[in-house]
């Protein structure tokens, strides 16, 4: 057993004890060893300011640590217990790093308070492109850079920066801060769990599952990447006092695919679960892409998702109409529950307080089921939906044979549409149809007026919502018959 988590900050061991493990990286870097080089600006994991890399000894690849980038703001030291971590201050070489003298080159930087999450990010991007050997583009930088803001130079020269970069003029992290001795050490720890008591707070990291399920129970919170629990203890909203983490549980982040189901562990996150289902599931997979930022998707899950409950997140409504389900488990054994019975109201969850749950397991639909999933939101890229929606659908000669339908957004939980969907079945695939439907549609939904939306504006768009899914279906299957006939 362990009293203190151990990591590497720019190849520098740490051994860290007692209240401390509960402080977010950002503040242990800034306040703790005096290295300010990392910002904070929102403490949200809004801006990417906070922006510093972090790999994992349980996540190698060819023996090398992969670095990913994270906000630092939300991170709280004990989530990177067994990590190596690289910030601005370890970016920099005997020169600047590339990605640095092409923020100079192309005069990135006007204030340069976002510049070092901005740095990070790229050099994060660098790492994965080329240990990934995969080329730079536009539309890919762009997208590693979604998580960070710029208040005063504009994205222009940035994106410039980061497009001009030559990745065969980089030295990836991973082999500037390859140390085999730490690797094996951090390998021989993750065996052994971690207890840290202090006078008001308990923190457990156990080492295997059998470890995770005896200690859970009604007192003690899961914290699992923290990008939901991270911002709420920043805005004073949770306390942590008995903490459980299982950063060190290997199995729990596995994604297999069994027979036609993908089976996803407690652990796996956004970005481990795109790369695995894009072939499969390529509807879920372009949800993902638009889900937050890298920085967040690289630490938050998707059971930390289903398990936060709102009605607006953006994992949840697949899964409704899927027949997805999940496994619980406790020290007395699992059980299942298809996800569309899991919520049972605002925050509420078919879930006892020593469960936790250990599973998804998603089904890869048969060929002749179309699945369409739309997300609503104030602008395309990292913003909160005002309105979800998931329908998936099977037509038999023009009649609608089964349809699931959910909406998030409009209700205190992703609600399944039970009279909609009744009301289709058996009926022709047409507009005509769907108009009717529409009108019994708004009578299951009772959408609230708040900040992303009003009542008025989110009942139109449920129903614009469902003609959306009519037409594109009705002009991709046209489309499939013309290429039929050809
Ligand atoms: C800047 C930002 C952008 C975001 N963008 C989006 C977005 O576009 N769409 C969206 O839907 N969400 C978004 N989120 C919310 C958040 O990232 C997701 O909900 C994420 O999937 C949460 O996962 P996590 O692992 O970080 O959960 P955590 O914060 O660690 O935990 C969330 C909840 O789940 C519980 N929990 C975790 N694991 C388990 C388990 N195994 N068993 C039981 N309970 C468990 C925790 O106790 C906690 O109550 C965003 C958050 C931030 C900060
Ligand atoms: S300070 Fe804004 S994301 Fe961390
Ligand atoms: S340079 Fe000032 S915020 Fe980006």
């Amino acid at each position: 057993m362990r009293d203190s988590i151990c990591f590497s900050i720019n190849g520098q061991s740490h051994e860290v004890k007692g209240d401390k493990v509960f402080m977010t990286l950002s503040d242990y870097l800034r306040y703790d060893q005096n290295m300010p080089g990392t910002k904070v600006v929102c403490a949200e994991g809004d801006c990417g300011a906070c922006t510093v890399l972090v790999g994992s000894v349980r996540d190698l690849n060819s023996g090398k640590i992969k670095y990913r980038s994270i906000n630092s703001c939300i991170s709280f030291l004990y989530t990177l217990d067994l990590h190596s971590i690289v910030t601005i201050e370890g970016i920099e070489d005997s020169e600047l790093h590339p990605v640095q003298e092409s923020m100079r080159v192309n005069h990135g930087a006007q204030c340069g308070y976002c510049t070092p999450g901005f740095v990070c990010a790229m050099a994060g991007m660098t790492d994965t492109l080329i240990r990934e050997k995969k080329p730079l583009e536009t539309k890919r930088s762009m997208n590693y850079l979604t998580g960070n803001l710029c208040r005063c130079t504009g994205y222009e020269p940035i994106i410039k920066a980061c497009e001009t970069l030559d990745l065969k003029k980089i030295t990836p992290l991973y082999e500037r801060y390859h140390d085999q001795k730490m690797i094996d050490q951090y390998t021989e720890l993750s065996k052994q769990d971690v207890r840290i008591s202090t006078q008001t707070r308990e923190l457990r990291l156990p080492a295997t599952e059998e470890g995770a399920l005896k200690i859970k129970s009604a007192e003690v919170r899961i914290t699992s990447g923290a990008t939901d629990l991270g911002v709420l203890v920043n805005k004073g909203k949770l306390e942590q006092q008995k903490v459980a983490c299982f950063n060190n549980v290997s199995d729990f982040y596995k994604i297999e695919k069994i027979g036609r189901e993908y089976h996803v562990g407690a652990k796996v996150t956004w970005t481990a679960l795109e790369e695995a289902i894009e072939k499969d599931l390529p509807e879920y997979a372009d949800m993902i892409k638009i889900f937050a930022s890298p920085q967040i998707k690289n630490q938050g899950t998707l059971i930390g998702n289903i398990a936060n409950a709102s009605p607006i997140a953006d994992g949840i409504p697949y899964l409704m109409v899927n027949d997805s389900r999940l496994i619980l488990a406790s020290k007395n054994g699992e059980r299942e529950v298809e996800t569309k019975n899991f919520f049972k109201g605002y925050k509420q969850l078919d879930l006892q307080s020593d469960e936790i749950i250990k599973k998804v397991i998603l089904p890869v639909p048969d060929k002749d089921v179309w699945t369409k999933l739309y997300k609503v939101s104030l602008r395309r890229d990292m913003d909160i939906s005002a309105v979800t929606f998931a329908g998936t659908i099977n037509v038999v000669k023009d009649k609608i044979n089964s349809v699931q339908l959910a909406l998030g957004g409009v209700g205190p939980i992703v609600l399944r549409l039970p009279k909609t969907e009744a009301a289709l079945i058996g009926k022709d695939f047409s507009r005509e149809e769907f108009f009717k439907a529409r009108d019994i549609l708004i009578t299951e939904i009772t959408p609230i007026s708040d900040i992303r939306g009003s009542r008025e504006f989110r009942l139109q768009v449920a129903k614009n919502l469902l003609m959306k899914f009519h037409d594109e279906l009705a002009k991709e299957k046209l489309s499939q018959e013309v290429e039929v006939r050809l």
